[in-house]
């Protein structure tokens, strides 16, 4: 008798526990499992905690970017969403953000520490003021067109910029860009690679006055005096009038003069500054869920000694990106356009042991491995994807899901997918197969091979459409008849 109560109170207790443990997965399945096991606790107080679980931890989800572990609230160190920004400078005309850096929440980002993310928008018909920085930079253009000069020690260059074009800037040039489209935003990402300080960037303005603040003015009057061999008055005039800001309005004639500009002599940069442009090439993996396009230092030589290479996933609505993850690149991610969740499996920093009651030879201690990170994901939200960590994407209802990808330590990196027809879990001999998963060979390659398409995939809700309007089999019917 008193074994049989132990022996309920345990699995109630089971019962319970894979309430909060199911909770952790954040899927559909999941909330729905944990729904079921609830029926299994007596009616009553227990089912209705055991319930009221459930739905806490599915709403704790709905939270940017938060993730519950065993029910415990912990902030998701890899995503940064629209809060992460730090605002740089903002005007009616533009502004510049840069995101908080990489390693300030969690030690779990010291590997990409010395990168940092931004973002620029311009409004129309908008300059923005000639700087440069202690960093070297990517710059990717998200939206819009216009133009965008470099100064360097000897020439200067100028490139017309659109949607997709990808641009080298060594770090020190002097950078100036317009928006010259008349209702249009010119929406650019940019990659930083600090040089002096690892994880911090500067801007420093020459040509600007006082907001911008100049760094001429840090000089004292007689150096600059000395300096320019011109009175201080003169120089205060100079260094003092600009006020507007780092985004300034322009003229229909300065536009059109500066949308004209073209380079100017003195000795050719080694490795030119010249644009390319991602989308026009072709597309590495494309069908009706998406086309991912990708450039590395084969094709855009600049990126080699940054070691980083761009690519841009677009997935369809409802569609998915297969579960992948990569070799040697830490993936810093960001959203262009539209909306959806990334999950992906990490390491379980605990690396506790859930031990069994009873741990037989043939089923030694269990211990848990991963915890699921998911992020809802919208329009300027970063995600960093680190080496070998698995991950998804899918993207929501009515709108495709643009994810720009800066990947670093680019150059041997290699993707590997883990579902759909280039899954490499295929390449498992069969005994392998056999022994990894302990079922028949042929079940597992029931399961490898049903998935008939490539790194974009059919998402969730197209999946359960299809489902639906499939016809229900005989086995389902029957089951329906017995119960
Ligand atoms: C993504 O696909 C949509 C629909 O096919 C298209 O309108 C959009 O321009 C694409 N975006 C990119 C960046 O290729």
């Amino acid at each position: 008798m008193a074994t049989r109560t132990v022996q309920v109170l345990f699995s109630l207790l089971l019962l319970l526990s894979s309430c909060v443990l199911a909770s952790t997965y954040g899927s559909d399945r999941a909330k729905k499992r944990c729904h079921m096991e609830c029926r299994g606790t007596p009616e009553g107080r227990r089912r209705k905690e055991c319930v009221r679980q459930c739905l806490d931890h599915s709403g704790r989800e709905r939270e940017h970017g938060e993730v519950a572990e065993g029910g415990r609230r912990e902030r998701n160190p890899y995503f940064f969403g629209d809060r992460s920004y730090e605002q740089w400078s903002r005007s009616e005309h533009g502004r510049f953000e840069v995101l908080e850096r990489f390693a300030r929440r969690s030690e779990l980002l010291v590997g990409v520490e010395n990168y940092r993310l931004a973002v620029m928008e311009a409004e129309p018909e908008t300059f923005i003021m000639p700087r440069h920085w202690d960093a070297e930079e990517v710059f990717y253009v998200m939206e819009g067109r216009g133009t965008i000069t470099l100064l360097h020690e000897n020439n200067r260059e100028t490139h017309d910029i659109k949607r997709g074009d990808i641009i080298w800037i060594p770090a020190g040039a002097i950078v100036y860009a317009i928006n010259k489209a008349r209702n249009e935003k010119l929406r650019v990402a940019i990659l930083l690679h600090p040089i002096s300080t690892p994880g911090h960037v500067e801007e420093f303005y020459g040509a600007a006055g006082r907001n911008p603040e100049t760094f001429f003015a840090s000089f004292s009057d007689e150096v600059l005096e000395a300096a320019f061999d011109t009175p201080s008055e003169k120089l205060e005039r100079l260094f003092e009038k600009q006020r507007r800001g780092e985004f300034i309005k322009m003229t229909e004639e300065q536009m059109r003069a500066l949308s004209q500009s073209t380079g100017e002599g003195g000795w050719p940069l080694a490795r030119s500054t010249e644009p390319y442009n991602l989308l026009q090439n072709r597309p590495s993996h494309s069908n009706e869920h998406g086309q991912l396009h990708e450039v590395g230092a084969n094709e855009y030589q600049q990126l080699q000694d940054l070691d980083v290479d761009v690519s841009i996933a677009n997935i369809s609505e409802r569609s998915m990106m297969a579960p992948n993850y990569n070799s040697l690149s830490t993936k810093l991610a960001m959203v262009v356009q539209g909306r959806g969740y990334i999950e992906m499996a990490c390491p379980s920093r605990s690396g506790e042991s859930r031990r069994s009651e009873e741990t037989t030879e043939s089923e030694p201690q269990q211990r848990v491995l991963y915890r699921t990170v998911r992020s809802r994901v919208s329009r300027g939200s970063v995600f960093v994807i680190p080496a070998g960590h698995p991950v998804a994407a899918v993207a929501a209802r009515n709108e495709n899901l643009e994810v720009l990808f800066f990947g670093v330590r680019a150059a041997q990196n290699r993707n590997y997918y883990l579902a759909g027809r280039n899954n490499v879990l295929n390449r498992l001999d069969r005994e392998a197969k056999e022994l990894a998963f302990g079922v028949p060979a042929e079940e597992v390659d029931e399961v490898l091979h049903a998935q008939p398409e490539s790194v974009f995939l059919p998402g969730p809700e197209r999946r359960r459409e299809a489902e639906r309007g499939r016809q229900p089999s005989p086995e389902s019917l029957l089951s329906f008849a017995e119960s």
